[in-house]
């Protein structure tokens, strides 16, 4: 898929699906590679969830790294997306070369049955659209998903809730704040890396976490 082509296509995204998809453009190489730190340094065999693989450009960062004895599973709650995904896989060849290790799902990650299954999570999930509830919801797929001392990574844009602040109603301000307080407590608790990102539209943050009890340093331990 040529860079516009995939660009032209999440846009289209955007505006069909503003609420879910989140952004205009779809995340740069420097960003899928900040989201990919934890899983380059470690070893296989391991399970992989990409959440919210949008057009794939941060699967196509993932697929470099797969290995024999891997398994990706990618979960999209938009079908277009999920179509998109799924042709990379059969047309590409550095994407087919992996289709072996792979599994796409249509549906949100709130609806993944299991638990405690997955080493690494890749999420692109657009958290400050959405309420409380439902970023709340979310991480606790995301705890529920992940094995104790497996790694989520996430990113958001920089100081992007600071923006929308300034520009936002009192009903819309409050939510922000709640989303601000609610993700600056699960930073401070869970969080052990971080990578700023300048190579991007907007500049992003990939937040590195680890739900295991603390003491448990995610990059020391040998996978
Ligand atoms: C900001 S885009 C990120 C796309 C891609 N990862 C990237 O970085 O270019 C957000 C993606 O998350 C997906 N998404 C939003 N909510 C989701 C949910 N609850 N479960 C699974 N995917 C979701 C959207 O459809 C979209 O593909």
């Amino acid at each position: 898929m040529r860079t516009w082509e995939e660009c032209r296509a999440f846009f289209s995204q955007f505006r069909e699906q503003y609420h879910t998809t989140g952004s205009i453009l779809p995340s740069s190489r420097a960003l899928a590679r900040a989201l990919t730190r934890p899983l380059r340094a470690s070893k296989p065999p391991r399970r992989i969830l990409e959440v919210g693989p949008g057009t794939g450009a941060v699967t196509r960062e993932i697929v470099r790294c797969l290995r024999p004895g891997d398994q990706l599973d990618i979960v999209e709650i938009n079908p277009k997306f999920a179509a998109i995904v799924e042709q990379r896989f059969a047309h590409e060849k550095d994407f087919h070369a992996k289709r072996g290790l792979v599994r796409i799902i249509c549906a949100p990650i709130q609806q993944l049955p299991g638990a405690a299954w997955y080493d690494f999570m890749i999420s692109g999930i657009p958290l400050n659209n959405f309420s409380l509830e439902l970023v709340d919801s979310i991480f606790q797929s995301y705890q529920r998903l992940l094995q104790p001392e497996g790694v989520l990574s996430y990113f958001e844009y920089l100081a992007i809730r600071q923006m929308k602040m300034a520009f936002a109603d009192a009903e819309e301000r409050r939510r922000l704040q709640a989303l601000s307080d609610y993700l600056g407590r699960k930073i401070r608790r869970y969080q052990f890396a971080a990578d700023v990102v300048l190579l991007n539209i907007p500049p992003a943050v990939a937040r590195h976490f680890c739900f295991a009890p603390s003491g448990v340093n995610p990059d020391e331990r040998s996978r």
